[in-house]
């Protein structure tokens, strides 16, 4: 088994933020020979062929025609995270002494886990030009911010109970109150324009520590953002390994799942529905033919499960614990939080199978509430049948988020099966 971790930790490095990773996915699809395509224009497309769409600059889909294709088999992950953004009003002075940040929450994050580590700003920017504006991405990089923790001696409970308020003490700390250089400042320097050009920004932390894998045998990987990078990743390399597949295979990389997916390049936008559709009636076909197309095909929603954890298994299922380096995770709630039902299960269950790959359940502990996924929220506008995977992770919405090392190289293995498969619905099941 080839092991992807060196690849998946440089891919998360390079992407801190989603622009960033939308923008590392896209240079990997031209990379591989993919052709970009730009929603405004009209659309002349060739089967065999591979493209590639990007919205707002952090969502993508990818399609990889076969010369007849009858169906899609999508794989959908998302790219954003859990993490504090900069507010426009940036730098605060404090006491005379120090220049703090404003931020406010992106997405529900364990906020203990951002305190007293090395920090940094990534996201994006528009800078006037001389015929308009343009959007670039920008990183800081380089240790800029940390958010300390109060000293025990000034907060004996600490230890016994602990909550955040995200208005005063999450705040990171910039510099002294002489500090020079604002962020406005660094971030000209950064992308090497004037400061005045600065039009308007939208700025994520990141934190600094460098992903690692670990343990006695390396049975562990640790990153930042694994929920949702490790699925991007593994579902985009299984995607590039599969070069002339048997249904048209299409790459799904959602932004804003941590915040209801209810964006334009979110999973409850038609981004999907509108990139497939155009791609079937640029091929000739009409849109009766494109709506006979999607029910002939099939989905996977890949995004991180919760692995037993060892110190608190009693937050896992009795029954049902996902264990590190188990294999991938199929995802099941009675409430349908998860899209998984018993067709959509048989039909990864027996991909999975024939490629050797373990597959294990996952189900809430049946009295707490779980998280929501992409899958169900993108079946609104492209109904067909899906369902929900993931890899196991400890310390979900940590800003340093851990998994399995072998899992990386299940998914991908699970991915490059499922794209390569010839599935078809039939009339008492499907075939494969
Ligand atoms: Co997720």
């Amino acid at each position: 088994m080839q092991d992807y971790n060196r690849e998946l930790l440089q891919f998360i490095e390079q992407s801190p933020t989603a622009w960033h990773a939308a923008d590392t996915v896209a240079k990997t699809l031209e990379k591989a020979g993919y052709t970009r395509l730009e929603e405004q224009d009209d659309w002349s497309l060739h089967a065999p062929g591979k493209y590639y769409v990007t919205r707002s600059g952090s969502a993508v889909i990818a399609l990889n025609l076969p010369e007849k294709p009858e169906n899609f088999l999508i794989m959908a992950a998302h790219d954003d995270a859990p993490a504090f953004r900069v507010k426009c009003g940036g730098e605060e002075k404090n006491l005379g002494l120090y220049t703090r940040l404003s931020v406010e929450k992106y997405g529900g994050m364990l906020c203990s886990t951002w305190l007293d580590r090395p920090l940094s700003v990534a996201g994006r920017v528009a800078v006037r030009t001389k015929n308009g504006v343009e959007l670039r991405l920008v990183n800081i990089d380089r240790d800029l911010l940390l958010i300390p923790n109060l000293a025990i001696h000034m907060d004996r409970s600490a230890n016994e109970e602990k909550s955040y308020n995200v208005n005063v003490d999450m705040l990171p700390l910039m510099g002294g109150a002489g500090m020079e250089k604002g962020l406005n400042a660094l971030l000209a320097e950064t992308l090497g324009v004037a400061e005045e050009d600065i039009v308007s920004r939208e700025l994520n932390l990141y934190p600094r520590t460098p992903g690692c894998v670990w343990g006695a045998e390396n049975e562990f990987v640790s990153a930042p953002r694994l929920d949702d990078l490790q699925c991007v990743f593994g579902c985009m390399q299984g995607f590039l390994q599969v070069e002339q597949p048997a249904c048209a295979t299409v790459l799904c990389v959602f932004d804003n799942e941590e915040v209801g997916s209810g964006t334009r390049q979110g999973a409850a936008s038609t981004f999907l529905d509108d990139v497939l559709c155009r791609a079937w009636e640029a091929l000739g076909n009409t849109n009766a033919q494109y709506r006979a197309a999607v029910s002939r095909s099939f989905m996977v929603s890949a995004d991180n499960a919760h692995a037993v954890h060892p110190n608190r298994p009693e937050f896992a299922d009795r029954n049902e614990r996902p264990a590190l380096n188990a294999g991938v995770v199929i995802k099941y709630n009675a409430a349908m939080n998860y899209t998984t039902d018993g067709y959509s299960a048989a039909v990864f269950q027996e991909i999975c199978r024939r490629a050797e790959v373990p597959v294990q359940s996952y189900s809430n502990r049946p009295d707490l509430r779980g998280g929501g996924t992409l899958g169900h929220i993108s079946l609104s506008q492209v109904a067909v049948p899906t369902l929900d995977i993931g890899l196991a992770q400890l310390a979900m919405h940590s800003c340093y988020e851990t998994a399995g090392a072998k899992d990386t190289s299940h998914l991908v293995a699970a991915a490059r099966a499922f794209y390569a498969c010839a599935y078809r619905p039939a009339k008492q099941g499907f075939t494969l």
